[in-house]
C-alpha cells in the first residue's frame, strides 16, 4: 500500500484476539485503523486497487471468526464527541464511530441527558451501534438515533441515512442485510431528551418506579451496570459476544401450543399475530446451562450466552450453537438464529 498519512496504521498477519470479545485467536492477512474520514477513504481507494476482501469492524462484541481472514479488517479509530445543539428539552449529539459505546452512555448518563441509559454498558462501538440496533431492557438504539454517516466501500463517497432509511427492526437494519458491507459508519448523529422520559418496565428496573421522584440517568444507569453485571460475563475474564441467539419471535398459535404443555413459559407480546419467547427459557429447559463442548460453553447464569472457557476454537463454539439449535428445535419445534455475525 502506497505511504499514506501516517495515522494510519497497517499490521500484517495480525492477530484478532484483542479485537474479538469471544478472545478466538484467528489472524487477519491485514488490519488497518484510521482516525479520519478522509484516511478511511484513501485506504478504500489503495483495497480497491489491490482487489482487497474488506471486514469493517468495530469493537468485536457480536462477531464469530470461523477462521482466518484472507483480507483485510478496518477499524475505526475516529473519536469524537460534538453537541451540535442543546437546549432545554433536548441535545443533538455527533459521535465518532469509533467512540466506545459506554464512553459515550457514561458522558451523557453523567451530563442527565436521557435516551440511552437503558443501554449503558453494551460493549461495542458507536458505530456497530447503528448496524447491529443494538437494545436492552426495553429500549433499542433506533429511538435516539437521527440519522447515520457513512462512506460507501465502492465509491468513496459519503452518504447520511435517515433513521427511516435504515429501515431498522430487533437486532436488524437494512447494512446488516440489502446494503451488507455497502457502507463504513463513520459518525452517528443521536437526540436525547434532556427532560426525563423513563423506561422501566424491565423486572429489575421496576423498583425504581417505587421510589419517590424520577430518578436520575445516573442512577439508571447504574441499576442497568448492576445488572449486567450480575447476569452477563465480563468479555475481560470469560470470552463471549453477549447473546449468542436471538430471541424467537413465533406465530401466537405456536405460542398458544407451548402454553398449553408449558403453563409458566415467559413471552412477550409482539403484535397481535406474533409472540416474542426468550431464547434463554428455551435453552436452559432443554438443560444446556452450564454444559460444555471442547472449550466452548453455555454460560450458568444466562444460558442465551455461549462462553470460551479459554481454549475454544471456532469449531468449538460452532458444534455446540448447533448442537443447541437442534435440542430447541427437537423439543420445541422452535428454530433459534444466531444474533452474532458469523465471519
Ligand atoms: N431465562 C431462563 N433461564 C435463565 C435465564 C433467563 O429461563 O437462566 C428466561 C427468563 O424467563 C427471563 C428470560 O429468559 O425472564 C429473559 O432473560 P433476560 O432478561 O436475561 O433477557 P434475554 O431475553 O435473555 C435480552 C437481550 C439482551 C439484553 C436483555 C435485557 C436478545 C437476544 N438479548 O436477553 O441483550 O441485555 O434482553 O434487555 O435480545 C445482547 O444482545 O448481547 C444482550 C445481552
Amino acid at each position: 500500500m502506497r505511504d499514506m498519512t501516517n495515522s494510519v496504521t497497517i499490521k500484517h498477519h495480525y492477530s484478532l484476539r484483542g479485537h474479538n470479545t469471544f478472545g478466538l485467536d484467528v489472524k487477519a492477512k491485514q488490519f488497518i485503523s484510521y482516525h479520519t474520514v478522509d484516511e478511511l477513504v484513501e485506504v478504500l481507494a489503495c483495497l480497491r486497487d489491490q482487489g482487497e476482501q474488506i471486514l469493517h469492524i468495530g469493537g468485536g462484541s457480536n462477531l464469530l471468526f470461523t477462521k482466518d481472514f484472507e483480507g483485510s479488517i478496518l477499524h475505526s479509530d475516529i473519536r469524537f464527541i460534538q453537541f451540535l445543539s442543546r437546549d432545554s428539552r433536548e441535545v443533538v449529539v455527533r459521535v465518532g464511530s469509533g467512540v466506545k459505546w459506554d464512553d459515550f452512555c457514561a458522558e451523557m448518563a453523567s451530563s442527565n441527558y436521557y435516551g440511552c441509559e437503558n443501554l449503558s454498558y453494551i460493549p461495542g462501538e458507536v458505530g456497530a451501534s447503528a448496524i447491529q440496533n443494538i437494545g436492552a431492557y426495553g429500549v433499542e438504539v433506533e429511538s435516539i438515533i437521527q440519522q447515520v454517516e457513512t462512506i460507501e466501500v465502492a465509491t468513496g463517497k459519503p452518504r447520511v441515512f435517515r433513521t427511516e432509511e435504515c429501515e431498522y427492526g430487533y437486532r436488524d437494519s437494512i447494512f446488516k442485510r440489502d446494503l451488507l458491507g455497502q457502507y463504513i459508519v463513520t459518525a452517528v448523529v443521536y437526540r436525547l431528551s434532556a427532560v426525563p422520559v423513563v423506561h422501566l418496565d424491565y423486572g429489575q428496573l421496576q423498583q425504581l418506579r417505587s421510589r419517590a421522584g424520577v430518578p436520575t440517568a445516573q442512577e439508571i444507569r447504574d441499576a442497568v451496570i448492576a445488572i449486567r453485571q450480575s447476569k452477563l460475563p465480563e468479555p475481560e475474564e470469560l470470552g463471549s459476544a453477549g447473546s449468542f441467539f436471538k430471541n424467537p419471535v413465533v406465530p401466537a398459535a405456536v405460542f398458544q401450543q407451548l402454553a398449553a404443555t408449558y403453563s409458566d413459559v415467559p413471552h412477550y407480546v409482539v403484535s397481535e399475530d406474533e409472540v416474542k419467547i426468550p431464547a434463554a427459557w428455551l435453552i436452559d429447559q432443554c438443560g444446556w446451562k452450564g454444559k460444555s463442548h471442547g472449550g466452548a460453553a453455555v454460560y450458568e447464569k444466562q444460558p442465551l450466552i455461549l462462553v470460551n472457557r479459554g481454549h475454544a476454537t471456532p469449531a468449538d463454539i460452532m458444534e455446540l450453537a448447533s448442537l443447541i439449535e437442534q435440542s430447541v428445535m427437537e423439543k420445541f419445534h422452535i428454530s433459534l438464529h444466531p444474533e452474532v455475525n458469523y465471519i
